[in-house]
């Protein structure tokens, strides 16, 4: 993702997270290094969170060389005792944790009536055991500051269905419906749960893990009414604005960012009328 100096605070006026601490799981790569890199510029300091050690210093030493503050925990979210170490890390090394983005993920093509069940577990286990896990032991501290804003990333398909990925399809619609429960059970302490729903944005793991076959990306770019992919930085804004105070009255809410794809209903031909 390029972000130029000009780029600093995008939409907003002010370093809207200058007292934050934000952890942001899968923060090492992809999405989650885009939202890792926006939260820090406006103000908040960081803990990357990823399964894969490898990627998670160059992200920590990018965003320091930016003038942020960072800390990357290895973390396998499907492991409620790492969750837990990392949690107490980041209160070790920040004393505080405003901000929760489940952002890791596994998915991979595979049709329904081959898929293993170690595949399905594998990837209910990332998405929604992950998800709960984080939130969870995020709530703690959270609780006791009387402060905090848990962002989930879904998927378009989360509402809908997705024939190839069933496992993370019905894993996002989990944490849909974990979203808006937990928004109405921790209002009381001031903890408010939303999530994004994200079309096309592509990173190298999902364009190599979803789309293999020649041609795919450009036929799914031309069912977008927008007629391009979204970009890092544009759903980065999305998460930003979602985990601030300006959305203090938006709570069990999920935020789809598609370019219109999901109402491009694909039924009559049209265009040529
Ligand atoms: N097709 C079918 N089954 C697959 C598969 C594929 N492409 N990839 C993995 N699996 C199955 C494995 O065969 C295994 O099942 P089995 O024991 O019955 O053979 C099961 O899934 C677990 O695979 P494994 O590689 O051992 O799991 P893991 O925990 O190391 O990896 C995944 C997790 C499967 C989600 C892996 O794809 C991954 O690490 N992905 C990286 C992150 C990612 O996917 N991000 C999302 C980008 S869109």
């Amino acid at each position: 993702m390029m972000v130029g100096a000009g780029w600093r605070w995008g939409m907003f006026k002010e370093p809207i997270f200058r007292d934050r601490v934000a952890v942001i799981t899968g923060g090492g790569t992809g999405l989650g290094l885009a939202f890792a890199l926006r939260f820090s510029e406006l103000g908040a300091r960081v803990t990357l969170a990823s399964r894969d050690s490898s990627h998670l210093e160059p992200a920590r030493a990018e965003i320091c060389r930016r003038g942020g503050q960072a800390l990357a925990v290895p973390t396998d979210v499907r492991i409620p005792e790492q969750v837990e170490n990392m949690v107490r890390e980041t209160l070790r090394c920040f004393g505080r944790l405003d901000i929760l983005i489940n952002n890791a993920a596994g998915n991979f093509l595979c049709k329904a009536e081959k898929l293993s069940y170690n595949g399905w577990r594998s990837v209910v286990d990332i998405v929604l055991n992950g998800s709960f896990y984080c939130s969870r032991a995020a709530l703690e501290p959270m609780k006791i500051q009387r402060y905090g804003r848990i962002l989930n990333i879904l998927a378009t398909y989360a509402t809908g269905a997705s024939p190839g990925t069933v496992h993370s399809c019905a894993a996002k619609a989990g944490v849909l419906a974990m979203t808006r429960t937990l928004a109405v059970e921790w209002a009381r302490y001031n903890v408010h749960v939303n999530a994004v729903a994200p079309g096309m944005f592509p990173t190298e793991g999902a364009s190599s893990r979803l789309m293999p076959a020649p041609g795919a990306g450009e036929r799914a770019l031309q069912r977008i009414p927008a007629g391009r992919a979204g970009r890092h930085e544009e759903l980065a804004n999305l998460a930003a604005f979602l985990c601030s105070d300006y959305a203090d009255y938006i709570n069990g809410e999920s935020v789809t960012i598609d370019g219109g794809a999901s109402w491009n209903y694909p039924g009559f031909e049209w265009e040529n009328l």
